[in-house]
């Protein structure tokens, strides 16, 4: 019978070339999430700012999710309409334009791309679905559920409108999350332990302010529902220990908003991006810029 023992050198060698192996195939895993699309150059949660996002190489693409009068989800950061669109043209009597006072037929009449730049004229708000038909086979999905407390507020439940969408979609099933990956976001933790019941299959976030709580007990808790944290950037440059101890946890850790037009002490959106992912080790981030994400 043949046999073989392994010198101790060998051994040695052997293990430094899996760590390296491992080292680089970790750093290979960061990835780059589109904020409401490539929301630098088009107008956010448009299919303009998803496709840019997508030629841009995403991972990922966000949609932040808000709900109609005929409950209907559709991609929409703020809770009312008017800084986005025109609806205060188009409906004038209707202040304060909450999204959740107006049908989806009524949204879709709205112009969602002159507010950016007038070559951007006539794009529309997308519905969620209109999003997953969009995306899906190309880049993966990072919705977020906005506002939960807004729509439980008014009886509307939300979680189930979205458990529904993604399960009608398949979007759950192990097959489909290896070619559209979902991962699910928001700063509402009930909503959050709520989707890991009724979605246990898709990975989840809890999404933290910058004076919110990121202490090793906290991320013990946030771990019994959640699969990673997202803390605001300022949070995790103040706790950088924050990162090893998530991680520590099996906790994944992404950080918001990176954006070329805001004024930090970096020299560009590139550097504070490489300084968040391969200084401080966080495993993903939300930028408005997909073209200036540092890959190594
Ligand atoms: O969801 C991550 C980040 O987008 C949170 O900020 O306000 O842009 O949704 P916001
Ligand atoms: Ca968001």
């Amino acid at each position: 019978m043949l046999s073989f023992r392994l010198s101790p050198l060998l051994f040695a060698i052997l293990v430094t070339i899996v760590l390296a192996w491992a080292g680089a195939a970790a750093q290979a895993r960061k990835q780059l999430i589109a904020h409401r699309g490539a929301s630098g150059y088009a107008p956010e949660h448009t299919a303009a700012a998803y496709r840019l996002a997508m030629e841009q190489h995403a991972e990922f693409v966000e949609p932040d999710l808000a709900v109609t009068k005929d409950g209907v989800l559709i991609c929409l950061h703020d809770d009312a309409l008017k800084r986005t669109t025109n609806a205060a043209e188009v409906f004038p009597q209707r202040e304060p334009w909450l999204a959740n006072d107006f049908t989806l037929e009524e949204i879709k009449r709205l112009d969602a791309g002159s507010w950016f730049k007038p070559a951007f004229a006539g794009q529309r708000i997308q519905t969620f679905q209109e999003a997953i038909d969009l995306v899906r086979g190309k880049a993966g999905l990072y919705p977020e559920l906005k506002s939960p407390e807004l729509y439980r507020s008014r009886h509307v439940d939300q979680v189930k409108l979205f458990v529904d969408v993604i399960r009608k979609n398949g979007l759950d099933k192990p097959e489909s999350l290896k070619t559209t990956p979902v991962i699910i976001q928001s700063f509402d933790e009930e909503a959050v332990r709520r989707v890991a019941k009724e979605l246990p299959s898709i990975p989840r976030v809890l999404l933290v302010e910058r004076d919110g709580d990121v202490s090793e007990p906290r991320l013990r808790v946030i771990k019994t529902f959640a699969t990673g944290v997202a803390p605001e950037k300022s949070l995790v440059a103040q706790h950088p220990e924050m990162v090893k101890q998530a991680h520590a946890l099996g906790l994944t850790v992404t950080c918001w908003t990176f954006r070329a037009d805001e004024k930090t002490t970096f020299a560009s959106v590139r550097d504070e991006m490489a300084h968040f992912l391969y200084d401080l080790g966080i495993d993903a981030l939300f930028t408005n810029n997909p073209d200036q994400f540092p890959r190594r």
